[in-house]
């Protein structure tokens, strides 16, 4: 009688009704739905699972689960990880990453359950990918706006004495020089070096005067590359570019964005202590937003690494300060844009500046 009651209420006919009504419920589920089988094949999966994946469903049936995405050997180490969780406990729940056709990270939810019919395993995935990144973006925002503001008061602290001692230095010039040239030459420079730390660290503070205005990134992007033509090739570095010429104007601070591009592509050179080639790229993307990369064929960022990029201080260069990502950042979040890396060890490392057109609330423009 129970039994009854129930399939009245779901309307549930003869046996075809019923499938057909399963499948609507399994191809109209907004979270991606994937059915495969002990030997890890897929046998099902429906439309916002093959949307997220990327793949059409025929490239994806008959195929091993991590068999579309077998770019890096990592990747599916990854997803293999997961199976075995859900063939050891029955069932699970993890993050998996793997990359896109187009060498992008992407971040699937996945919850799995083993046999839910007699030697089919079921699979719900969601895409989180642009959580992750908001997420990442925040918590690098949160760090920036501490920083930026414990920059200005030290800079600031700094920058008194400073004036006082390169003013004084000036005055002992003929004394010191007659004596001791070298030593003059030396305490000139360093301060010098120090004058232009401090210069970084009133970057990081918030309020400066910048002159947004509409402006040809391309244009920017080539006075960078002419500005470090001559350090690459010193290094034995080639640039190679890809600019799309009918990119529209980006309202944005030219000689901000150019410290961005000198700053990521002076990394690019350095970690190419042999030479090599500099991949530099415009595009536009869809939601009014274009995009910059800058490829390099150097020993890549392990994934930990990545994390700490940005980071103040965080270097592994000996003379390095560890300040140049961390006022890149800073300027793109000032642009509302967004920096992502994508690394392969033993490969190359391409830094991502996405920045939108137009800015949400304009900035002030002095
Ligand atoms: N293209 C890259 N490939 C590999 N590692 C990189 C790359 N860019 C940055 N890094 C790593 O990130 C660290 C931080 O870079 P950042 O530019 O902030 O500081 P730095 O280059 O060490 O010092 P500074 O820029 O002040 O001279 C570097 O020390 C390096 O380890
Ligand atoms: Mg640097």
């Amino acid at each position: 009688m129970e039994k009854k009651e129930l399939k009245d209420t779901l309307h549930l006919g003869n046996s075809e009704d019923s499938e057909q009504k399963y499948r609507r419920i399994f191809e109209c589920s907004m979270d991606g739905l994937l059915l495969w089988d002990n030997d890890h094949r897929i046998i099902d999966v429906n439309r916002a699972g093959e949307k997220m994946i990327g793949i059409p469903k025929e490239r994806l049936i008959g195929h091993r689960v991590y068999e579309p995405h077998t770019i890096l050997e990592k990747r599916k180490q990854e997803i293999l990880k997961h199976i075995d969780q859900v063939l050891e406990k029955g069932q699970t729940c993890s993050t998996v990453i793997f990359k896109d056709e187009e060498g992008n990270s992407r971040y699937f939810d996945c919850s799995s359950q083993l046999d839910i019919l007699g030697g089919i395993n079921f699979t719900i995935f969601k895409d989180i990918s642009e959580k992750i990144e908001i997420e990442e973006q925040l918590r690098k925002s949160a760090t920036l706006n501490v920083i930026g503001e414990l920059a200005a008061g030290i800079a600031h602290e700094i920058r008194n004495p400073m004036t006082a001692l390169k003013g004084f230095i000036q005055l002992l010039e003929e004394i010191i020089t007659k004596e001791h040239p070298m030593y003059y030459q030396v305490i000139t420079s360093e301060l010098t070096r120090i004058d232009s730390i401090i210069n970084e660290f009133l970057i990081l503070a918030k309020p400066h005067a910048t002159r947004f205005q509409e402006n040809d990134l391309n244009k920017i992007m080539k006075e960078t590359v002419d500005l470090l033509s001559a350090q690459a090739v010193l290094h034995n570095v080639q640039f190679v570019t890809d600019i799309d010429s009918k990119l529209p104007l980006v309202f944005c601070e030219p000689n901000q964005l150019k410290k961005v591009f000198i700053n990521i592509i002076k990394n690019a050179i350095e970690v190419m202590p042999l030479g090599g080639n500099i991949t530099i790229t415009t595009k536009m993307l869809e939601g009014k937003r274009v995009q910059v990369s800058i490829q390099d064929e150097g020993a890549g960022i392990s994934s930990e690494k990545i994390k700490k990029l940005g980071d103040p201080f965080f270097t592994t260069k000996a003379g390095g300060t560890g300040l140049g990502l961390m006022v890149s950042y800073r300027i793109v979040n000032d642009h509302q844009g967004s920096i992502t890396i994508e690394s392969e060890e033993g490969r190359g490392t391409t830094f991502f500046i996405r920045l939108p057109l137009d800015l949400n609330e304009k900035k002030e423009t002095l």
